[in-house]
């Protein structure tokens, strides 16, 4: 494969969702993805030795057209849905409860021979977000909600990442809010968008109490969606929709891993 793209400014990004797990070579100087996106879905159960033979896989795929020369050095950032702190994950909402405590990165580098950092899944969309997307260059403080089977957050003030918030774990008149306003519930409570989206207004009336954002960015599933649900929403805070829609978490991955070389 042949790319305008230097070898050493590329990297592959994956995104482990609570239903899929996906991934891309990325041009880590522009945020675009080079060559196919791929999606396998999230083992069942989601334990960290089936995750990460999956992980391995499609990276093995993702570097087949590229010569060992290039590939081999290709570094991999995981985005994973959990608070992380140097490498180990330490909670686990919505997959497997063997995650808790996992050195995730250690082992991931064992098995792929790579380097590798793992981040939040939500903080690594962020990140692409914010570097290339929808918060370029935006001062002061932005919350990312990441909206899918779970809701992730990201907290950036003045452009710099305060890791692992867990915003989606807020209590929302008395229940975890996640179990509301992630859009796995609006299948759950088979809600039409309408409804959903008054409770998600809700959750956002709560954020914006608490946090004074300067911008809302929404990610995640539900982002290539908006159109159902923008017209519902009361808050006063400006609201972007992320520019890499889905992709951002695959972007900032590579951006991660990057990083890390
Ligand atoms: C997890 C977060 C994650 C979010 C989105 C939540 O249930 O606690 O760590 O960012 O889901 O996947």
């Amino acid at each position: 494969m042949t790319t305008e793209a230097a070898a050493g400014d590329l990297a592959i990004g994956l995104d482990f969702g609570g239903s899929g797990i996906k991934g891309a070579v990325v041009d880590v100087l522009t945020g675009q993805l080079v060559g196919d996106r791929l999606r396998v879905p999230t083992p069942r159960p989601s334990v960290p030795r089936d995750v990460v033979a999956v992980i391995d896989g499609l990276v093995q795929q993702l570097v087949a057209p590229w010569a060992p020369s290039e590939g081999d050095a290709f570094p991999v950032g995981v985005g994973i849905p959990a608070a992380i702190r140097d490498g180990t994950t330490l909670t686990a909402a919505n997959i497997d409860s063997a995650w808790i405590g996992f050195p995730a990165e250690r082992e991931m580098a064992r098995v792929m021979h790579r380097t590798v950092a793992v981040g939040n899944d939500a903080d690594v969309a962020g990140l692409a977000e914010m570097r290339f997307g929808a918060g370029r260059g935006q001062a002061g403080l932005v919350v990312m909600l990441t909206i899918g089977t779970g809701m992730g957050s990201a907290l950036f003030i003045d452009g710099r990442l305060v890791p692992n918030t867990e915003l989606g774990h807020l209590e929302l008149k008395g229940r975890d809010a996640e179990d509301r306003v992630a859009e796995s519930a609006r299948d759950r409570f088979g809600l039409n968008w309408r409804d959903w989206a008054a409770g998600f207004d809700d959750y956002l009336h709560v954020l914006e109490r608490l946090f004074w954002p300067d911008l809302f960015i929404f990610g995640g599933g539900a982002s290539k969606r908006a159109d159902n649900y923008l017209p519902y929403l009361t808050v006063k805070t400006p609201i972007a929709i992320a520019t890499f829609r889905n992709n951002a978490g695959i972007v900032g991955g590579a951006l991660i891993a990057h990083e890390r070389r």
